[in-house]
């Protein structure tokens, strides 16, 4: 949900605004959007999360990684390094550790930082680990100094170090654990602690997805959900979708919800289009915030350079999920350009939102 916030706005230097700023009201929180999971959503992915390797799509350098990886490991006969996934939220991270596991031949057992907040939660975890296992752990840059404490001769030598007593009488006893994998996800690489990142053997980036590559994941959702769709209703579909295989998915289904109830027999890209302009997605994926923090560079500081609190404040969103979730899919495409002096609209943001672009402007200039 967004919060308004009332914080006076920061002046930037010889740039006064146009027009008396004022903090918009963002719309009720369409979610179809949103790419993390939605409450009920969990479930629903389930039935077209890949599980093999080859149903992967995309993310070419991390499969390849991996894939020497768990050769080396099973002619080895060792198990797979510790592997930190990091990237923003419904990219794969969670699908492709259950992949690691099911390549690997072994059990993945999942749970996330939160979960584990008392040193018995992990400990429990630990111990029943079978040798070769794949421990997911989701959030991992939330873990309390406990229990990351436990996980590091736990990942550097497979052992438990339990102290027991209080005070002169305390004694350290190891316990021998079965060698794992742990894998650990993360939206906020930067938020892990050093000792922590640093007991990774592979630590993997995940990327937004290209749309000839979010076309293919929605043409085989819509196979796995029975939907007929062309391939260029599924393109249609991609281009919306934010760079990102859950929101990809999510779209579908509005889009097939609509296809049905007005019975067309096909997904085309005509359908796609209606559909998703009806549920107010964006040609290009961008939803209120993203537009907001563009027409307020462009309009108010004249393209930029604008500083990320500005914007935080014109869009009532924390400067935290502005940098991480809206600012990488902006510069991903090409509407956003970071500089050390703050944030810039690109002219191919300005042609998006109805705007001429500032060398156009110039040129109409007598
Ligand atoms: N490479 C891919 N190919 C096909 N489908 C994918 C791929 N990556 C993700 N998906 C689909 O997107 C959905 C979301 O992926 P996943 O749950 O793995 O994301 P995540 O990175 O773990 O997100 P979060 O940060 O919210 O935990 C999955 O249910 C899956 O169906
Ligand atoms: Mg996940």
């Amino acid at each position: 949900m967004a919060i308004i916030s009332s914080k006076k706005q920061p002046q930037e230097p010889n740039k006064e605004p146009k027009q008396r700023r004022e903090v918009a009201k963002a719309p009720p929180k369409e979610n179809l959007l949103q790419p993390e999971a939605a409450v009920d959503e969990g479930k629903q992915e389930e039935s077209i999360r890949p599980q093999r390797f080859a149903d992967y799509i995309g993310q070419k350098d991390l499969k390849d990684v991996l894939d020497i990886a768990i050769k080396a490991a099973k002619s080895r006969g060792e198990v797979l390094d510790h592997l930190l996934l990091y990237g923003p939220p419904g990219l794969g991270k969670t699908t492709m550790a259950m992949i690691l596991a099911s390549e690997m031949g072994v059990n993945c057992k999942i749970t996330s930082a939160p979960a584990l907040e008392r040193p018995r939660d992990i400990v429990g975890l630990l111990v029943n680990l079978k040798p070769g296992d794949v421990l997911f752990i989701d959030e991992i840059h939330r873990l309390s100094r406990m229990s990351e404490e436990i996980l590091y001769p736990a990942m550097e030598d497979y052992r438990l170090d339990i102290t027991i007593g209080k005070g002169s009488s305390t004694k350290t006893r190891s316990l021998p654990l079965s060698k794992f994998t742990l894998v650990g996800a993360t939206t906020r690489a930067g938020a892990l602690s050093s000792p922590l990142r640093d007991r990774f053997g592979l630590i993997q980036k995940l990327r937004f997805y290209e749309v000839d590559e979010l076309s293919k994941i929605v043409l085989r959702s819509a196979q796995l959900l029975q939907t007929n769709i062309t391939e260029d209703g599924a393109a249609e579909v991609a281009r919306r979708s934010r760079g990102t295989p859950r929101i990809a998915n999510r779209l579908l289904k509005r889009v097939r919800d609509y296809a049905e109830v007005k019975s067309f027999k096909e997904v085309n890209e005509q359908v796609a289009a209606e559909a998703l302009q009806l549920f107010q997605v964006d040609p290009c994926g961008l939803d209120w915030t993203d537009r907001r923090m563009l027409s307020v560079i462009i309009e108010q500081f004249n393209g930029g350079p604008v500083g990320l609190e500005t914007i935080a404040a014109a869009t009532g969103e924390d400067t935290q999920t502005i940098e991480e979730v809206y600012e990488p899919y902006l510069m991903q495409i090409g509407y956003l350009s970071r500089t050390t002096r703050g944030r810039v609209a690109t002219p191919t943001a300005y042609k998006h939102l109805g705007f001429k672009p500032p060398n156009e402007q110039l040129s109409l200039l007598p």
